[in-house]
């Protein structure tokens, strides 16, 4: 038998009040793309991280090629061979695309036209297309990934690992990145591909291990005898779990109606450009975009959390452009922020202080708040949306992602708005959280209300929207169908390509 180029045994690593790892495997065979497939907070990064140096496991055992290894340092990894690009790009955005490729492993005096000509021909070996003189600043996300994967080939790294890299790429740059990644392995190196999106491992990986809770709960399986669904079934260990069915809409008149809508970001450029769009009642409007383009001020503007430069914004006919997010409420606006703790939640505050946010007015009995109300409030909303808590007393912190987010829609939805603005609303659930939000949604819709959804999950938006505009640099730059459109339609309408 070849050797293994990584075995990761019995890895363990707390965390304050976490155990992060608990005992998980890994073994990567050479010349393989390998997935390691896991909800959110199954340990995944964590494991890499023990593999690629950036932490030390409590217990557990690192081989490379078969020697026992102890990284005290990701250069220490780097050196035996382990090149990790994480989540968050590590790059210099004002050197060029060369300069961040040898940054910290140059000779001292380094001839720049010499090395961005060895760039390119290494670029060219794995069919990359980078130009390496260009600075990092002016490069897309997908690009910037390409010059970190190019980083670590550039050290002769034999195992890349690759944290979750299709979350920042269109669904045609994703399957670019499978290509590149094909090659890769074809000499003889091998990949650790991170992900949750299980098309993706299907599509372009040789072998994957499923971690739950810390644990490896299947090691090694043959891509090629899984599906999807086997292994949705091995994330979240219970049997397949149902897409939402959607049936077609009747929509009514426009609830939330944006004209010539233009935002600026914190430092005064633009973050949306003269956007124009509706949403009637019983209609979901999804907003697909790589993440960055403009998504976030949109959503914010329309809740009155980013001040508008110009155009108008209004819910059931009324101008809230100018209104406080208190009014907009009122008016029948319902937000449900990306940032779930911190902007939608207080995670300090009990659930009953939570769950009461907005509608505090109405629970005052006099000058007095009434406890009891609030109190009955908070049940129903625990109640209603099966958010599972232990005391409604104690604070929220502690509370996975899938029961802050149902308490979160609790609240917003439990005041019957007539417009729900919902920001990523599944974004880091697991599936059974994900369906249960997603059919809330789709509930509201068929209720009657007018929902605008932004995802970055494309699925999503085809399996839940009515329409689908896409944003691109602030703009809206394509609306489609969700019936009549397909991936590759929208995916190149994200890429820029004019609809
Ligand atoms: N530096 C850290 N400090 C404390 N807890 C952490 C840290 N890193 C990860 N965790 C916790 O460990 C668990 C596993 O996290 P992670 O490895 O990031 O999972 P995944 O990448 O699969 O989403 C989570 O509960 C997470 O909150
Ligand atoms: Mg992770």
């Amino acid at each position: 038998m070849i050797q293994p180029a990584v075995e990761l045994d019995g890895i363990w690593k707390r965390f304050p009040g976490v155990i992060a790892n608990a005992g998980a495997n890994l073994t990567v065979r050479p010349g393989t793309v390998h997935a390691v497939l896991g909800e959110n907070g199954a340990g995944k990064t964590t494991l890499m991280n023990c593999l690629a140096g950036v932490y030390l496991p409590d217990e557990g055992q690192v081989r490379i090629d078969g020697v026992a290894q102890r990284f005290s340092s990701p250069a220490d990894a780097l050196a035996a061979g382990i090149g990790m690009v994480h989540q968050e790009f590590r790059l210099v955005p004002t050197f060029t695309v060369a300069e961040n490729i040898v940054l910290g492993h140059a000779p001292r005096i380094l001839d720049m036209a010499a090395t961005e000509a060895e760039v390119a021909n290494l670029a060219e070996r794995f069919g990359f297309d980078v130009e390496p003189d260009r600075p990092v600043w002016q490069l897309s996300m997908g690009e910037r990934q390409r010059v970190e994967i190019l980083k670590a080939l550039w050290r002769d790294a034999k195992v890349l690992v690759l944290d979750e890299p299709t979350a920042v790429l269109t669904p045609q740059e994703a399957v670019e990145l499978g290509e590149v990644l094909r090659r890769t392995v074809a000499e003889g190196r091998s990949v650790i591909f991170i992900s949750h999106k299980l098309d993706e491992v299907v599509s372009f990986c040789d072998e994957a291990t499923v971690l739950r809770g810390g644990k490896t709960v299947a090691s090694s399986i043959s891509v090629a005898d899984a599906n999807a669904s086997s292994l949705a079934e091995l994330m979240v260990g219970e049997a397949s779990i149902e897409p939402v069915s959607v049936s077609v809409s009747m929509p009514g008149d426009p609830a939330l109606v944006v004209k010539n809508l233009s935002v600026l970001d914190s430092r005064g450029l633009p973050a949306v450009q003269d956007v124009t769009f509706s949403v009637r009642s019983g209609e979901i409007v999804g907003i697909a975009g790589v993440a960055g383009n403009g998504q976030r001020s949109l959503t914010d503007a329309i809740a009155g959390l980013q001040p508008v430069k110009s155009g108008t914004i209004e819910v059931m006919q009324a101008d809230v452009t100018q209104a406080s997010p208190q009014r907009r409420f009122r008016a029948g606006l319902a937000y449900i922020p990306e940032d779930r703790v911190g902007v939608g939640l207080a995670p300090k505050l009990p659930a009953t202080e939570n769950a009461m946010m907005r509608e505090y007015r109405s629970l005052r009995r006099g000058p007095l708040l009434s406890w009891t109300r609030a109190r009955d409030l908070c049940d129903r909303i625990i109640n209603d949306f099966e958010v599972k808590i232990g005391r409604r007393d104690a604070p929220l912190a502690g509370l996975s992602g899938g029961n802050l987010q149902r308490l979160l829609l609790g609240r917003e939805l439990s005041s019957a708005p007539d417009v729900v603005v919902a920001s990523q609303p599944t974004r880091g659930l697991d599936v059974s959280g994900v369906r249960a939000i997603q059919r809330l949604l789709v509930q509201q819709r068929d209720e009657g209300t007018a929902v605008l959804v932004v995802s970055e999950d494309l699925d999503e938006l085809l399996a839940l929207a009515d329409r689908i505009l896409v944003m691109v640099e602030g703009r809206v730059v394509g609306a489609f169908d969700a019936r009549a459109t397909s991936r590759v339609e929208i995916g190149e309408a994200m890429m820029g390509a004019t609809a």
